[in-house]
């Protein structure tokens, strides 16, 4: 039996929402995914969030709620999001699922038998966005490379794993297989790291530091360290130790991280593995990262984007597209709005677009909507056929390097060359002449027999416009036999064309206003333009009443995906506004922060709320901002 492709992404903090960080690796599995399904390979893609530790124990504290339902409210998010993504994940497991915990607690207890777990004491500087510690040479300028904050030292006792023990087997086994961690130079950074002697890995917390995690079996005073926890989601996924679908899906198991987490993917995960008796899994993936002015975009640092604003303001198509086309997998990337505008003018609007609607308008007007029967070969239809074939081999090979921007490449090598056939053969001079009918025929069904394998090829990054082109040409969405279907000659002559409206509008560029954010199918205008209103006297501005505020309970308006009620405290009294930031903060995230309020503005009522007074906000280059204070400010005082 051969077995099935297991393709997984890194399982998500639950300490803030997803960002396009988190979209691109996703995506990237489900183009993964959706290509080996496409050539009848048996996969299995699991993606969930993990929800331990210290950082979310913070982050549900901030928000005023306890762990469990700030993971159950922040998981519901990741889990919500991927359908709008199309992700089509098989599975989505969750770290505090009572199938995962049982698997973990499995394992910890087959290490501490076979001895490769002890009780020691360790001190060191520990990064509590990575959940790690970090040597005195990791840390760049005494900072966590990756969060740019300073470490905290820490002292304590715990339980260890052994990891030294596999230093050697890992060295040899990443020699042995190139590819194991892949591109290269990430498999030179992992065997850099153990160059190093390789210390054990603290893989515990006493529970009366943190309770949030999963009770070690040997030991109830303590919980796993948030790594041994969360790695082993990938064969708990696969429902491990139960045989079934482990056997089938971890002998070609492919994980997909970025470079953030290659030390827990590269160095623990495989000598973790070792130790509790399961063979290594086949390949790490590893990919750069989406920056912004050069920074890593990251939910720590705060200059995110997110990916269903950009899903709402360019269609989610073109979004995929861009991700995979703008980075070359392994190196970083930079995030720009004006490249991704430029890719779908140019890529999908003009190339794609263009050809899908110039060759079924030319089926319609030349063939009478209909498929037509190819007659005579000549050596542009050869080139153009050959070329189809040669296409497929080129997106196979280079999917098989993750080079994906290579793949569409190749594609739009091709839909280039067809459309040089158009214009070679000349259809419309053809359809003046009645003896050219046969000859008008062949090169009309070449052109949409290129179409088919065209859509074809696009399907794992494109699947709804794929769906589209072939619904046009009376085929029905890829999925049957691949080998059959990717052969040049499928169309059937005959068969009615069906006219569609344009694939891909071009987007114009906004001259006065910065771009624009869907919220209750309401377009809001960023205001940032140098217009000023007219000018008023200090009496007039004397009347408003600004104060400093304090938000004591936050929660959605029921029905509203806009409107917050929140319940303020002015100092000398409390009372409830209403605040249509709904598609920007999260309700308990709120809780806590200190605002600034209109507070003489004459009460409302919004959608059945009262609301005494506004909050004050501006836009900022993610969403909306609220105004605050820069030092603590005195409840109720005023703005002058
Ligand atoms: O590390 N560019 O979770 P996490 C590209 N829970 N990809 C990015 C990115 C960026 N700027 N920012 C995030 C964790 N990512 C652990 C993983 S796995 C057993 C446990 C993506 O929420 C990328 O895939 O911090 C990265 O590896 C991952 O999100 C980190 O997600
Ligand atoms: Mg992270």
């Amino acid at each position: 039996m051969t077995s099935g492709y297991y393709i997984t992404t890194p399982i998500y903090y639950v300490n803030a929402s997803p960002h396009l960080g988190h979209a691109y690796t996703t995506i990237v599995a489900d183009v993964l995914a959706r290509f080996h399904r496409q050539r009848n390979h048996k996969t299995f893609f699991l993606t969930g969030t993990d929800e331990h530790g210290d950082k979310i124990v913070e982050a549900a504290g901030k928000g005023g709620m306890n762990p469990k339902d700030y993971a159950d409210l922040i998981s519901g998010q990741f889990r919500a999001l991927w359908p709008e993504l199309n992700i089509s994940n098989d599975d989505f497991i969750r770290t505090t699922d009572s199938r995962h915990v049982k698997t973990v607690q499995l394992i910890l207890k087959k290490v501490y038998d076979s001895g490769d777990i002890y009780f020691g004491s360790y001190e060191g500087h520990y990064c509590i966005g990575c959940e790690r510690f970090y040597t005195e040479k990791e840390l760049v300028g005494g900072l966590c490379p990756d969060h740019q904050m300073p470490p905290e030292y820490r002292k304590e006792n715990n339980y260890f794993f052994r990891m030294s023990r596999y230093q050697n087997w890992l060295i040899d086994h990443i020699e042995r297989n190139p590819d194991f961690i892949r591109p290269e130079r990430y498999r030179n950074e992992a065997l850099a790291f153990l160059k190093e002697p390789l210390e054990d890995l603290c893989i515990s917390r006493p529970k009366s530091r943190l309770a949030w995690g999963i009770p070690l079996p040997f030991d109830e005073n303590y919980v796993t360290y948030v790594w041994f926890d969360a790695l082993i989601n990938y064969v708990s996924g696969l429902d491990y130790p139960e045989g079934e679908k482990f056997e089938s899906f971890w002998p070609d198991a492919q994980h997909l991280i970025a470079k953030d987490i290659l030390k827990p993917h590269g160095i623990y995960w495989p000598t973790m593995l070792a130790a509790a008796g399961i063979p290594p899994y086949r390949h790490l993936n590893v990919h750069g990262y989406w920056n912004i002015d050069q920074s890593k975009m990251s939910k720590t640092v705060g200059n995110i984007v997110k990916p269903l604003d950009l899903k709402d303001r360019y269609g989610l198509e073109p979004f995929r597209y861009f991700l995979l086309k703008d980075m070359v997998f392994g190196l970083d990337a930079s995030f720009n709005e004006e490249a991704l505008i430029q890719r779908i003018n140019s890529d999908l609007a003009n190339d794609l677009g263009n050809l899908v609607s110039r060759i079924t308008t030319m089926a319609a007007r030349f063939c009478g909507n209909r498929i037509p029967e190819p007659r005579e070969l000549f050596d542009h239809d050869h080139r153009l056929i050959e070329k189809a074939g040669d296409t497929r081999k080129d997106v196979d090979r280079y999917f098989g390097e993750l080079a994906f921007h290579k793949a569409l490449a190749a594609i739009w090598d091709f839909i280039s060359l067809t459309n040089k056939y158009v214009v070679e053969t000349e259809p419309w001079n053809l359809a003046k002449d009645k003896l050219k009918n046969g000859r008008l025929s062949t090169v009309i069904y070449n052109l949409l027999e290129s179409l088919r394998i065209i859509a074809i090829l696009i399907w794992p990054v494109l699947p709804q416009t794929s769906g589209l082109i072939l619904k046009q040409l009376g085929e029905s969405p890829v999925e049957a036999d691949f080998e059959k279907v990717i052969r040049w000659g499928g169309l059937n002559p005959g068969t009615p064309v069906q006219a569609a409206p344009a694939l891909f509008p071009r987007i114009e560029k906004q001259k006065e206003t910065r771009p624009v954010k869907e919220t209750e199918n309401k377009r809001e205008k960023v205001e940032a333009g140098p217009e000023l209103k007219p000018e008023i006297t200090y009496d007039d501005f004397a009347r408003l009443d600004i104060r400093a505020a304090q938000v004591i309970e936050a929660e959605a308006v029921p029905d509203s995906r806009k409107l917050i009620r929140l319940k303020i405290d002015l100092g000398f009294e409390q009372r409830t506004i209403v605040a249509g930031i709904g598609g920007h903060y999260l309700p308990a995230a709120l809780v806590g922060t200190k605002i600034i309020v209109l507070a003489n503005l004459k009460p409302q009522e919004l959608m059945g709320v009262r609301s005494q007074g506004m909050l004050l906000a501006t836009d900022g280059i993610n969403g909306l901002t609220l105004l605050t204070c820069d030092k603590e400010p005195i409840l109720g005082g005023r703005i002058k």
